[in-house]
This record gives C-alpha cells, sequence and structure tokens, in this order.
C-alpha cells in the first residue's frame, strides 16, 4: 500500500495524465462528440437524478464537486425522507431544480436535461434505464446493471439503438489504482508471471433490518405502486427476490466484475453453494452466505477463481487476490489493502521498481533465527515472499473518478469505462450464481450468451 509519504507514489491526477489511463480509455471520440449537447456554457451538463438513498446521497455528493454539472431535477418516491433530505443538500449547493415522485412525469416535465443518473433498487434499473435513454438521455446507472438478464439486456439494446451513452456503476474500472494494476502489473509487467488462481470476498457482521425513522414511512398504496409490498421489503430490498439479488449480486458484482476485466476472460463454469442459514427466510429471501468457483479458460491456460460472501462474520472484510506463479496482487477499493508480493523464486523485480511500478521493500535487517543443534528447517514451509508497495494511490471519494469519467464521455473527452455491453458480461457471470446454487450443479457459460 501506498502512503502521501512515499516519494515514488504517484497521486490520481498525475497517472490520469499517464499513458497508461490513456490505454484506459481516455481517449476522443468523433462519434461520441457528435452526441455532445450544447448547455449554457459548452461544457455545462444538465443532470437529474432519480433515487437518493444511501448510493444516490453519495453519488450526489461526489458530482456537485465536478465543475460544470449543473442538477436539474431530483426524483425519489420517499418524500417525507431520502427527497426531502437530498433536495436540501441540492440547494445548498445551489443546484436550482425541480423535485419529482414518478420518473415518467419528470421525463415529461424537464425538456432541457442532458443526463441522467439512475441510483434506485436492482429491479427498477432497466425500466428507468431504457427510459431515459429513450427519451434522449445519457445515463448513469448503478449497479448490479439489473436483477435478471432481460433488463440487463434491455439495457444494452435501449443504449445501441438510442446512440446514448450508458455507463454502469462499477466503479473500479474508473479507480486509478485499479487501472495501474490492470494495464502496468498485468499487461506491461506480467508480474505475476502465469496466473493461475483468484481469491476474494466480501464479508459483512450480522446486521439488524434497516429500519426507518418514526412517522416517515411511506403509504401502502404509494408503495404498492412502486412495487414494495411493505416498508420494510422496501427497505430491505436486497434480500427479496424479484427486488434485488442478495449478497452475491449486491457485493460480489463488484469484484467478480474484476476477475473478468484482469483476466480478459469471461467464465467457462461456475459451482456454487449457499443457503439462508442463519436469518428468517421470510425477510431474507436471497442467500445469506454463497461460495462460489469459477473456472476461466484465457490465453495462458485456466484460472479458477472463488469467490466467498458471508452475512454473519467481517473477518478480513473486502479485497480481491490474484495469484501467479511469480506473484501475488493484493487489492481492495479500501486503500489500506493494496500490496504484491514477489515468489522467492521469480526473477527480480529490480527493474519494476526502477521504473515505478512497484516501490521496493524498505530495507530490513537481517534477522538470523540460529536453528538449534540437529534440527532441520520444515522443507514444506515456502520461504516468504517479498512485499512491495503498489506505486498509484486512490486520494478521491471511490465514485468521483467513475462519475467524470461518464460526464467527460458526453463532453467527447473520454470513452465510457464501464460501456452496457461490459457491464452485461459481469451481470451474467454474478447472476448464474444464484441459478447454479437453485440448480445444485455445476453451470456452463456458452461464449453466445455473454453476448447481446
Ligand atoms: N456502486 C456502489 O458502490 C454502490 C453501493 C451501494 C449501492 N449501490 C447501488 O445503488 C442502488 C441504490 O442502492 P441504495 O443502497 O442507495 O438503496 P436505498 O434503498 O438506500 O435507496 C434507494 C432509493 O431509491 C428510491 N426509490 C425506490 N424506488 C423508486 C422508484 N421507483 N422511483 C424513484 N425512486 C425510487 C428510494 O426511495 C430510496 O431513496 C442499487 O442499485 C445498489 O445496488 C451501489
Amino acid at each position: 500500500m501506498s502512503s502521501k509519504n512515499d516519494s515514488n507514489a504517484i497521486n490520481r491526477r498525475q497517472f490520469i495524465r499517464s499513458t497508461a489511463a490513456v490505454g484506459a480509455g481516455l481517449i476522443f471520440s468523433p462519434e461520441i462528440i457528435a452526441q455532445t449537447q450544447a448547455g449554457d456554457k459548452p461544457d455545462d451538463i444538465n443532470v437529474a437524478i432519480i433515487g437518493v438513498g444511501d448510493q444516490g446521497r453519495i453519488l450526489l455528493e461526489s458530482a456537485v464537486k465536478i465543475p460544470g454539472i449543473r442538477f436539474r431535477a431530483l426524483c425519489d418516491i420517499w418524500t417525507a425522507y431520502n427527497q426531502q433530505n437530498q433536495s436540501r443538500f441540492l440547494k445548498a449547493y445551489k443546484h436550482e431544480h425541480n423535485v419529482y415522485v414518478d420518473y415518467r412525469e419528470m421525463l415529461n416535465e424537464e425538456k432541457d436535461l442532458q443526463a441522467v443518473i439512475i441510483a434506485t433498487p436492482d429491479f427498477c434499473h432497466a425500466e428507468q434505464t431504457v427510459a431515459c435513454l429513450r427519451a434522449g438521455l445519457h445515463v448513469y446507472c448503478e449497479k448490479e446493471m439489473s436483477n435478471t438478464l432481460e433488463g440487463a439486456r434491455q439495457m444494452v439494446l435501449a443504449a445501441r439503438e438510442t446512440g446514448k451513452l450508458l455507463q454502469i456503476g462499477h466503479q473500479r474500472r474508473s479507480n486509478p489504482r485499479y487501472i495501474y494494476c490492470y494495464e502496468k502489473l498485468l499487461k506491461e509487467a506480467s508480474i505475476l508471471g502465469r496466473l493461475t488462481t483468484i481469491n476474494g470476498q466480501w464479508n459483512r457482521s450480522v446486521a439488524p433490518a434497516r429500519g426507518y425513522p418514526q412517522g416517515k414511512g411511506i403509504d401502502e398504496a404509494t408503495l404498492n405502486k412502486y412495487g414494495y409490498k411493505s416498508m420494510e421489503q422496501f427497505r430491505d430490498w436486497r434480500w427479496y427476490k424479484g427486488l434485488g439479488g442478495g449478497p452475491i449480486v449486491d457485493l460480489g458484482s463488484h469484484q467478480i466484475d474484476i476477475y473478468n476485466w484482469f483476466l480478459d476472460a469471461t467464465p467457462k463454469t461456475v459451482v456454487a453453494t449457499g443457503g439462508t442459514d442463519y436469518y428468517d427466510r421470510a425477510t431474507h429471501q436471497w442467500y445469506d452466505n454463497v461460495m462460489a468457483v469459477y473456472s476461466y479458460e484465457t490465453k495462458n491456460g485456466t484460472v479458477r477463481a472463488f469467490y466467498q460472501t458471508i452475512t454473519t462474520n467481517s473477518s478480513q472484510g473486502y479485497f480481491e487476490v490474484f495469484m501467479g506463479d511469480q506473484g501475488t496482487l493484493v487489492i481492495s477499493e479500501a486503500s489500506y489493502r493494496g500490496q504484491v508480493y514477489r515468489e522467492k523464486a521469480a526473477p527480480a523485480w529490480d527493474k519494476w521498481v526502477k521504473r515505478g511500478l512497484v516501490i521496493a521493500p524498505a530495507e530490513k535487517k537481517e534477522e538470523k533465527t540460529e536453528e538449534p543443534a540437529g534440527v532441520l528447517a520444515d522443507v514444506r514451509e515456502s520461504p516468504k515472499p517479498d512485499e512491495y508497495k503498489l506505486a498509484v494511490e486512490m486520494t478521491e471519494p471511490y465514485h468521483k473518478p467513475h462519475l467524470e469519467n461518464f460526464f467527460d464521455a458526453i463532453r467527447g473527452k473520454a470513452k465510457l469505462n464501464c460501456p452496457p455491453d461490459v457491464a452485461y458480461e459481469s451481470a451474467i457471470t454474478v447472476l448464474k450464481v444464484n441459478e447454479a446454487i437453485e440448480a445444485g450443479c455445476s453451470m456452463e457459460f456458452k461464449p453466445e450468451e455473454f453476448k447481446v
């Protein structure tokens, strides 16, 4: 992990200017430039947001700090709480906007919008995204693209038909640390050697129902109109079939998307197990623990990739580990995790250190541990690998670079880092896990399944 004190560490702005970032998508596209519409200033973009719950709030907090972004409309069905709170937030930032309950009314009334951010529960994404694209807007839609493959497919098709931009909220795709790991460590240096194995997880502690402030509930008729049976379901939509996809979709989608990205591949098979073993199945319809193993056929050979998410213990939090015959990369969105380890038998990494790709371990005094006479070293133990630090740090809010990439793409200054075809591959990779658990057998992915 790099810290601000590392003289070799470079920050995000420096990195974005580097060739790696250009390779990752910062190029000019005449096609995209043609789609750009004029605001008051040539670069200004009029934006709406649909869904201002936990994630909508986080996106707003980043977006209001991006120059030239003007929120003109806010839509949320929870008038007494989220809608009111986030409207107040926008006013404090001097974004004059109209407020709506129904996104269809917003689309009918607002004729001056160019883009919309969608951060509603997963089951709303397909309908709202397709309608917004058809209304001529560029869309930033949160992950998971949809809770159904058919929904995700409709989104890909609508983006294609309308020619509007659709960015899916897999924000690690714009995170400079992840881009550097992909472009520099894996592609340029092949620092890990032949990749063989991936391990990843997102573990969380036991959590109570989300609840809601007393007196701030939504009436039953409104809840029903928008697809919810009760306030409990409205708040804990992630756990309900038909609304969300459970932790494997909610959390796993972020990280399994990285497996596909870093391997430049989609998986061939998945075996998975899971269940609702701890919580009440009436309120936790999706599995509260899932363990899945994918197998990938890459151009360098087979890679097996494990993923676990449990909701009863937070041990080790969340991370992804990529293992090759010459080294290991440990990476996470959490900034405290980010190391590379060189296998003792691998060629020296001095040239990568010199080129600033990784930061060398601090000099350590050789500790001599004399074996007592007659005791042989344990030959089963591999020598401990050397730990190197990543040369790029992420110093901004996690979602800001991904939003910036979306707005830059609208302005014709960038190519989307997570366009719908890419996100669709990730959606099928993740949604198949729930199918595999239900079917109780190994599931195969056919290459044509990844194409719309
Ligand atoms: N990228 C990330 O790191 C990240 C993190 C968390 C959540 N998410 C995603 O963001 C989305 C929202 O998650 P959240 O945690 O904010 O959920 P949430 O329940 O906190 O918020 C959802 C908001 O949408 C509103 N809403 C519900 N149905 C609506 C409708 N039909 N029209 C308009 N508004 C509606 C609700 O009133 C609420 O304010 C989900 O897709 C989730 O997967 C992404």
